[in-house]
């Protein structure tokens, strides 16, 4: 199974991706974490793309080019991933496409999550992620038991710095702008499922699962 996550920023992608991942036993890549943790490393990479993170912008296409080709090599032969937050551009749509074409694969599917500006702000603002584990959380719609204690794994929860009110409007800007496109890209591609992100998580997730159970 390979899968695309697609959607605007707190639409919902990263809760849904680990969840689907779990249950089918596949692998998840958010080419988000996984600059975050070049940024942390201060590796090349994350020093090259922190600035352009820092203020909602697209990180340069040989960046994140290169860190997806790695990963889809990595996982021949496996069960399959979901691609969270990737791709983002007609670009790198259509390089993603060289590279499978390279691999003799195809995607399954690409999952669509919409939801108004308006919740996303809301989610973003009240976001927060387990420093050690990546578990997500919400300060109103999914709290921790314990204040800024992850459940699963007792580590500290923290703000991702581009979850400030200005970088989440740049965010939102550059998503309409530039990933946008790409619903109309996956829908004559035939590969397209719409999912009303403003659902219940749980309903959300049920929803995914029944549409996939149908197409495997
Ligand atoms: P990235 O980390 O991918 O962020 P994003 O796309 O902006 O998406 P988010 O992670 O913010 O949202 P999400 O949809 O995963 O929502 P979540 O599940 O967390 O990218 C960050 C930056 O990296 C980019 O700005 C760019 O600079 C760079 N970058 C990354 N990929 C790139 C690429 N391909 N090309 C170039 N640059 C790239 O949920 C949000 C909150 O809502 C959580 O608190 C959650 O608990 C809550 N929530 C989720 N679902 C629900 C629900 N149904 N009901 C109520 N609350 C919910």
């Amino acid at each position: 199974m390979r899968l695309i996550f697609l959607g605007p920023p707190g639409a919902g992608k990263g809760t849904q991706a680990k969840r689907v991942a779990l249950k089918y036993k596949i692998s998840q890549i958010s080419t988000g974490d996984v600059l975050r943790e070049a940024i942390a490393n201060e590796t090349k990479k994350g020093i090259e793309a922190r600035s352009f993170m820092e203020k909602g912008q697209l990180v340069p296409d040989e960046i994140i080019l290169g860190i997806i080709k790695d990963y889809l090599i990595s996982q021949e032969g496996k069960n399959g991933y979901i691609l969270d937050g990737f791709p983002r551009t007609i670009n790198q749509a259509i390089e993603l496409n060289h590279f499978l074409e390279e691999l003799e694969v195809k995607l399954t599917a690409v999952i669509n999550f919409k939801v108004e500006n308006g919740v996303a702000i809301k989610r973003l603002g009240g976001r927060r992620g387990c420093k050690s584990c990546g578990a997500l959380y919400h300060l109103e719609y999914l709290k921790p038991t314990k204040e800024n204690v992850c459940n699963v794994c007792q580590g500290e929860l923290y703000q991702r710095n581009d979850d400030t009110e200005e970088v989440i409007k740049n965010r939102l800007l550059v998503y309409e702008r530039l990933t946008s496109p790409l619903i109309v890209f996956y829908q004559r591609l035939n590969l397209l499922k719409e999912i009303d992100g403003e659902k219940d998580i749980e309903v959300i997730f049920n929803e995914i699962i029944a549409f996939l159970e149908e197409r495997l």
